[in-house]
C-alpha cells in the first residue's frame, strides 16, 4: 500500500497497535458479525491468529448489543477481539473494559459510538469511508497483515494471501456497486494480485456468470432491467438464439465461463444492442459492464471462484444461523461444508425471490421522506434489509427516496432496516444517524453506515419510528 497516503499508514499504526496486544494476549476470543463480511473478517481474523501462534476460540452474534456483550465478557477471555461490529458498541463495550472484565481489540467500519478504546482500527477515525473504501474484512485484513509482520520474519507468510477474503467481504457489503472497488479497497485488489490468489477482470457486471445457465444468468439480471430479456423466460430463449454464439453444448445451456473471450464479446454487444433498441438509458448500459473479482485459486465453475457469488453463499450460511459452515467454507473446507452450504444457498435463492415477489405484491407507503414496508413474520428478519435493498428500483418502489422495512424480530421486538442509494447520500442522507436517533427516541437502537443501516426498536414502536425518520431523513436531504 502507499506509504505516502497518509489516512492509510494511520490505518496501518492503529493495525499495528491492535496486533501488538493480540501477540501480548495468552488466548483471544475471537466475535464477529454473521453475514458475508462477518465472516470472512472472522475467517481471515482467525487464519492470521492461527498462524501467528495465539490460541483463540470464535463466536458469531447477529446483532452486539448489551445483552451480547455481556455474554462474551462472562466468558472471562482477557482479550476480545471484535471484527465487523463493535464500534458502535463502544460505549457498552467501555464500561466492560473499565470494569477490567476484558480487553477489547476492535477492526470494523461502523459508524462508531462515542467513547473510545485504546486498540480501535476503523477507516472512519481516520477520514476513509467505511461503507464504500474499507469494510470490515477489509480492516481485519490491515489486522492480519500486522500481525504477520510481527510474528513472523518468513516473508512469504506475509498474509496476503487473505485479501481474495477481504475482497469477498467487500464485495458481499456492497462495496463494488458503483462497478469497482476503490480507495483502500483497491490496495487490497492489487495486493491479492500480487500475491496471486486476485484477478481482476472487466466483464458483464451482471451476478452468476460463474454458475447459472446463460439464459437463467440473463433472466435473473434485474440490476438492469431489459425489456424482452429480465424476468422473460421465452424473450431469453429467442434472443440467444438469434445470437452468433452456441448457447448450448451437447443440448445443456453452457454458462458465461464456459464461453471464450470472442463468444463474451459478441454476447456482450448483442445483449448491449437489445437494451438499446428497447430504449433502455445509456446510463443503466453503462452499468452492464463493470470489474469482476475472480479467486484464481478456487475451480472454474463453483460459487467460490466469484466474490460476489461466494459472498452470496456466505449470506445463505450465517443470516440462517449456519455461521460454523460458512466459516468452515472460507478456511477452506471444499467438502461437508461446500456442499451444505450450496443447499443452504438454494433456500436463500428462493427466500430472497420470495422476499421481493412479496414487496411487489404489497407495495410500500410513502412518508414525506422515505417509503416503507412492514412485512411482519412473511420475511426473515435476517434477510429484510438484503431484500430492501434488492427491491428499490423493482415495481412501485422508487430509487429516488430511501426505503425503511420492518420485520418481526420477536413478540416483543421489531427489526428495522433501511437502505439509500449514492446520489441520496450525495445530497446529505445519513442512514445510521436517522436510524440511531429515531430508536433510541422510541426505546430501541440503531446504527450503520450512511448508506445502509438498521435498527432494533420494541414492538407497536413503528409508527412513532416512522414519524421521527421521517423528520430527521427530510432535515438531512433538506
Ligand atoms: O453490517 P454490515 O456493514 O456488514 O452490513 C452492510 C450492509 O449494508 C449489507 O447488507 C450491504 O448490502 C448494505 N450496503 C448497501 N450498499 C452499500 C453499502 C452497504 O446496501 N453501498
Ligand atoms: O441488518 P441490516 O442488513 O439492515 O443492517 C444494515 C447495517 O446496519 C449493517 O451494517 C448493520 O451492522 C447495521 N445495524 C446496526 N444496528 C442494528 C441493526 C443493523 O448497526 N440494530
Ligand atoms: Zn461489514
Amino acid at each position: 500500500m502507499a506509504a505516502a497516503d497518509a489516512p492509510v499508514s494511520e490505518l496501518q499504526a492503529r493495525s499495528d497497535a491492535c496486533a501488538a496486544r493480540l501477540c501480548a494476549a495468552d488466548r483471544v476470543l475471537l466475535a464477529s458479525h454473521i453475514d458475508a463480511d462477518g465472516l470472512t473478517s472472522a475467517a481471515i481474523a482467525a487464519t492470521a491468529l492461527e498462524r501467528a501462534g495465539i490460541p483463540f476460540e470464535t463466536v458469531f452474534e447477529k446483532q452486539l448489543d448489551a445483552e451480547s456483550i455481556a455474554a462474551i465478557a462472562g466468558r472471562e477471555y482477557g482479550t476480545v477481539l471484535f471484527t465487523d461490529f463493535g464500534s458502535g458498541q463502544l460505549d457498552v463495550i467501555a464500561e466492560h473494559e473499565r470494569a477490567g472484565e476484558f480487553v477489547p481489540v476492535i477492526a470494523d467500519h461502523h459508524q462508531p459510538a462515542d467513547a473510545d478504546t485504546e486498540f480501535h482500527l476503523n477507516p472512519l477515525l481516520e477520514g476513509i469511508d467505511g461503507a464504500s473504501e474499507l469494510s470490515g474484512a477489509g480492516a481485519s485484513y490491515l489486522l492480519a497483515r500486522a500481525l504477520a509482520a510481527r510474528s513472523t520474519a518468513d516473508e512469504r507468510l506475509d498474509n496476503r494471501d487473505l485479501a481474495a477474503l477481504a475482497v469477498v467481504g467487500a464485495v458481499g457489503d456492497m462495496q463494488a456497486s458503483q462497478g469497482a472497488l476503490h480507495g483502500a479497497n483497491a490496495a487490497i485488489v492489487d495486493d491479492g494480485v500480487e500475491a496471486g490468489v486476485l484477478q481482476e477482470q472487466k466483464d458483464l457486471a451482471i451476478y452468476g456468470k460463474q454458475t447459472r445457465p446463460l439464459p437463467k444468468l440473463l433472466e435473473y439480471a434485474s440490476d438492469i432491467r431489459i425489456p424482452g430479456i429480465t424476468n422473460d423466460e421465452r424473450g431469453v430463449v429467442s434472443f440467444l438464439d438469434g445470437v452468433d454464439v452456441s448457447c448450448r453444448a451437447d443440448s445443456e445451456w453452457r454458462r458465461w465461463v464456459d464461453l471464450s473471450e470472442d463468444e463474451k464479446r459478441t454476447l456482450a454487444s448483442a445483449l448491449v444492442r437489445h437494451a438499446v433498441s428497447r430504449g433502455v438509458p445509456a446510463f443503466k448500459i453503462d452499468r452492464l459492464v463493470g470489474t469482476s473479482y475472480v479467486l484464481s485459486e478456487e475451480s472454474v465453475g463453483t460459487e467460490l471462484r466469484d466474490a460476489s457469488e461466494f459472498s452470496t453463499l456466505l449470506n445463505a450460511t450465517a443470516r440462517y444461523e449456519r455461521a460454523d459452515v460458512g466459516l468452515a467454507v472460507c478456511l477452506g473446507d471444499r467438502d461437508g461444508a461446500f456442499e451444505r452450504a450450496k443447499k443452504l444457498l438454494a433456500n436463500h435463492r428462493r427466500n430472497l425471490s420470495a422476499g421481493i415477489e412479496w414487496v411487489e405484491k404489497h407495495g410500500v407507503t410513502h412518508e414525506d421522506n422515505l417509503q416503507w414496508f412492514n412485512a411482519g413474520s412473511e420475511i426473515r428478519e435476517t434477510i429484510v434489509g438484503i431484500i430492501a435493498g434488492m427491491s428499490m428500483g423493482a415495481d412501485g418502489v422508487s430509487r429516488d427516496v430511501p426505503i425503511v422495512a420492518f420485520a418481526k424480530k420477536s413478540d416483543d421486538e421489531t427489526k428495522v432496516s433501511a437502505r439509500g442509494t449514492g446520489p441520496l447520500v450525495g445530497t446529505g442522507l445519513d442512514l445510521s444517524a436517522a436510524m440511531g436517533e429515531a430508536a433510541r427516541a422510541v426505546g430501541g437502537d440503531g446504527g450503520g453506515h450512511d448508506i445502509a443501516a438498521g435498527a432494533t426498536i420494541p414492538a407497536g414502536a413503528e409508527p412513532e419510528f416512522l414519524e421521527r425518520a421521517d423528520a430527521i431523513v427530510g432535515d438531512q436531504l433538506g
